[in-house]
């Protein structure tokens, strides 16, 4: 091997060669340029950690709990996740069939599911339009994500999963409440996925990280729709940091088949090792603190969204997340990327389809934003819309 100080070639690997981040850079590097720019691409809530949450952080580092904690996470901690999931989803954890593991952020769970299960070949299902990362996941384990395409209403119902299962086929990726398009699938499309994978041996790895970002009209019974109701073949990853705006905190929890979990909780040792002390500890008594006035602040803009679109832009009715995924109007015979340069030079900035999905049909438009900058920003959308 020839190696030069100015040319790497030869050293980086096929692996990172193959994740191509084009998309996302360019916008990030339109954005750039822009001086105060309206800003709906962040996928990330614009209120501030609970005022006990933050506390709690910091009490565990002033208390010098700064060090390296169990790989599965610290005992109250999942001593709380473990409560929660027996509430809402039934599951018993962590049991003789059941492991649980606080991971890094619900990435880190994502990641560490994929090391864990997949091999070279294997192919994972995952919905068009898609959360970025999932392709990239598959593919940093050597499989393929195949994908399902979900147009135009992006319910990844068992219909349109089962041509996809093949004798390569390790695991199904859900993501309700959705990433890019806020689609909440029901407890009913939940259940016959269910009953899909189990008949065909392929497990599901359900990305909720959503979850508390259920609108009161996708909710059933009160909750957030999920396929662990129905089947514990499965992976159940759930997150913080959308819940109670500390994404940099990197903190979420994994649940599962025991063998997996375990798997997982080896992977975790050998890379992440934990995930972060202080965001663990500031955790513990996030369950109890009340999010419903934020949730439905959030459900506000999302209604904002719908009807400053209504009869210009096709929108699939976001019943969570905080997400609208917009169809470019066919009129304007532009693709996605086309239109999102123009609101980009209108100092609005979006994320085109293409980003997430093998088609550049829509935007997805992010209204985790003031009010105020909702409105300015949805009335240049609307007049570009128009033009
Ligand atoms: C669907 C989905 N899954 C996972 C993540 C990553 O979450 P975390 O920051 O907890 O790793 C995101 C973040 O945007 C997401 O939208």
């Amino acid at each position: 091997m020839t190696m030069t100080t100015t040319n790497y070639d030869d050293v980086i690997s096929a692996r990172a060669r193959e994740l191509d981040i084009s998309g996302i850079r360019k916008v990030f590097e339109l954005g750039a340029k822009l001086r105060d720019p309206i800003n709906f691409s962040i996928g990330q809530p614009n209120f501030p950690v609970p005022d006990s949450i933050k506390q709690a952080a910091i009490n565990a580092i002033n208390s010098d709990r700064n060090g390296y904690t169990l790989t599965q996470g610290i005992p109250e901690l999942r001593r709380v996740v473990s409560q929660r999931l027996l509430e809402d989803v039934v599951w018993e954890t962590p049991s003789d069939e059941l492991g649980l593991i606080i991971t890094s952020g619900t990435n880190g769970g994502l990641f560490l599911s994929c090391l864990a299960m997949l091999n070279p070949g294997d192919e994972v299902i995952i919905p068009d339009p898609y959360f970025v990362v999932y392709p990239a996941m598959a593919t940093m384990a050597g499989a393929t994500a195949k994908l399902c395409n979900t147009y135009p209403d992006f319910r990844m119902t068992a219909q349109r999963v089962e041509p996809l299962i093949t004798d390569r086929t390790k695991f199904v990726l859900l993501n309700s409440p959705s990433n890019p398009s806020g689609v909440v699938l029901s407890n009913q499309e939940m259940q016959e996925l269910a009953e899909l994978c189990e008949r065909r041996g392929v497990l599901i790895v359900s990305d909720e990280i959503y979850d508390e970002f259920t609108y009161s009209d996708a909710k059933e019974d009160g909750r957030c729709p999920s396929p662990a109701r129905y089947s514990q073949n499965m992976i159940l990853i759930r997150g913080y940091g959308k819940t109670y705006g500390c994404t940099g905190w990197r903190l979420g929890y994994a649940a599962g088949p025991k063998v997996i979990i375990d798997q997982m909780q080896k992977l975790q040792q050998y890379t992440f090792v934990c995930a972060p002390s202080m965001a663990q500890a500031g955790v513990v008594g996030a369950f109890e603190v009340d999010m419903r006035e934020q949730v439905k602040a959030y459900q506000r803009k999302r209604d904002m969204v719908e009807q400053a679109f209504d009869g210009i832009a096709s929108i699939v009715h976001p019943g969570g997340a905080f997400y609208a995924f917009v169809e470019v109007p066919e009129i304007l015979e532009e693709t996605a990327t086309g239109f999102v340069e123009r609101a980009i030079e209108n100092n609005v900035l979006l994320i085109p389809g293409c980003v997430f999905s093998s088609r550049d049909t829509h935007f997805r438009l992010s209204y985790a934003v003031e009010d105020r900058t909702l409105e300015r920003g949805l009335e240049v959308l609307r007049g570009l819309m128009k033009a």
